[in-house]
């Protein structure tokens, strides 16, 4: 498994996304994705399935330090005291002493960022997180929340896959010294139609959702898909067993435009 390392975080490049798995399913899936060699589960307080989540990484048997979990605070508790108490909440839910990553899951028009970054340092102190991190931050705000942190941030998770064209935020991420971490990473499921992708899967031997996460981790972005079949679980572990020539990725970034996103991200100016 490809690691992705950023301030000391260090990120299986391929996770299991969770959103919408729920109860039973939630909780084998996790399992299984484990069983088969994922090491990274992502979680939010919104997903309503943290206990699912921490149910499937018992049942797996692995040790605690071989899987790198993360979840997400809902905007709604970001004054600092609300967000260590949210986490505590999250961790009773998990069954889990601390997470690996844990990220403010949007940025908050109400809460200073001043304040939600403090909290978010004092999880990290306190031990009940070992990195933290932003998602759906642009550039402004990304530059602005590490020029604030009083700790080092692991990472911006925002969407990105072939159809969203994300350069300037890549680019910044590399700057400020923050991984990459794409969502929706098979665009909700549409990569598998693709044309363009799936005539340069037939080279290598791949389907063409495992050319667009192949696309993603060769950028040095970690990617972490949804899936509730099993055989889609191992077919998006896939990835790390053939090459993407230069042609081949600069074809697959041609294909986006800043029109390209999935996910409403109520109105942030994005550039
Ligand atoms: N930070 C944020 O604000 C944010 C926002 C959105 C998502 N996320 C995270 O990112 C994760 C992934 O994003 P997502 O769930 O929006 O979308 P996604 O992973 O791009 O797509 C999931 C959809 O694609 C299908 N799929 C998965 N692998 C496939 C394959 N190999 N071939 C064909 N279809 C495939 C799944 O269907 P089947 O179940 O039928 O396989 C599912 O309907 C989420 O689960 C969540 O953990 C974070």
């Amino acid at each position: 498994m490809q690691i992705i390392e950023a301030n000391g975080a260090r990120i299986p490049a391929i996770g299991l996304g969770t959103w919408e798995l729920r109860g039973r399913t939630c909780a084998r899936i996790v399992e299984q994705a484990l069983r088969l060699g994922y090491r990274h589960i992502d979680t939010a307080q919104m997903y309503d399935n943290e206990r699912e989540v921490g149910e499937g990484l018992r049942a797996s048997g692995l040790r605690r330090n071989d899987v790198f979990l993360t979840t997400k605070i809902w905007p709604t508790h970001f004054a600092p005291n609300d967000l260590i108490r949210s986490l505590k909440e999250s961790l009773v839910k998990l069954r889990l002493t601390e997470v690996d990553l844990v990220l403010l899951h949007w940025p908050s028009p109400r809460v200073p960022l001043s304040e939600t970054l403090d909290g978010l340092a004092n999880a990290r102190q306190s031990g009940l997180a070992k990195n933290i991190g932003i998602s759906n931050f642009n550039v402004a705000l990304a530059e602005e929340a590490v020029a604030l942190s009083r700790e080092p941030l692991a990472c911006n998770q925002v969407e990105y896959h072939p159809y969203l064209d994300q350069a300037r935020v890549l680019e910044a991420c590399r700057r400020l010294g923050l991984a990459t971490v794409a969502y929706s990473p098979v665009a909700k499921g549409r990569v598998k139609d693709d044309r363009t992708l799936a005539r340069i899967g037939q080279l290598h031997g791949k389907t063409a959702a495992q050319v667009c996460l192949r696309w993603l981790v060769q950028q040095n972005v970690a990617a972490i898909p949804r899936t509730s079949k099993l055989e889609r679980l191992e077919e998006n572990l896939g990835v790390f067993d053939f090459t993407l020539s230069e042609q081949e990725m600069a074809t697959i970034s041609a294909m986006g435009s800043s029109a390209g996103r999935m996910v409403n991200v109520g109105g942030a100016d994005w550039d």
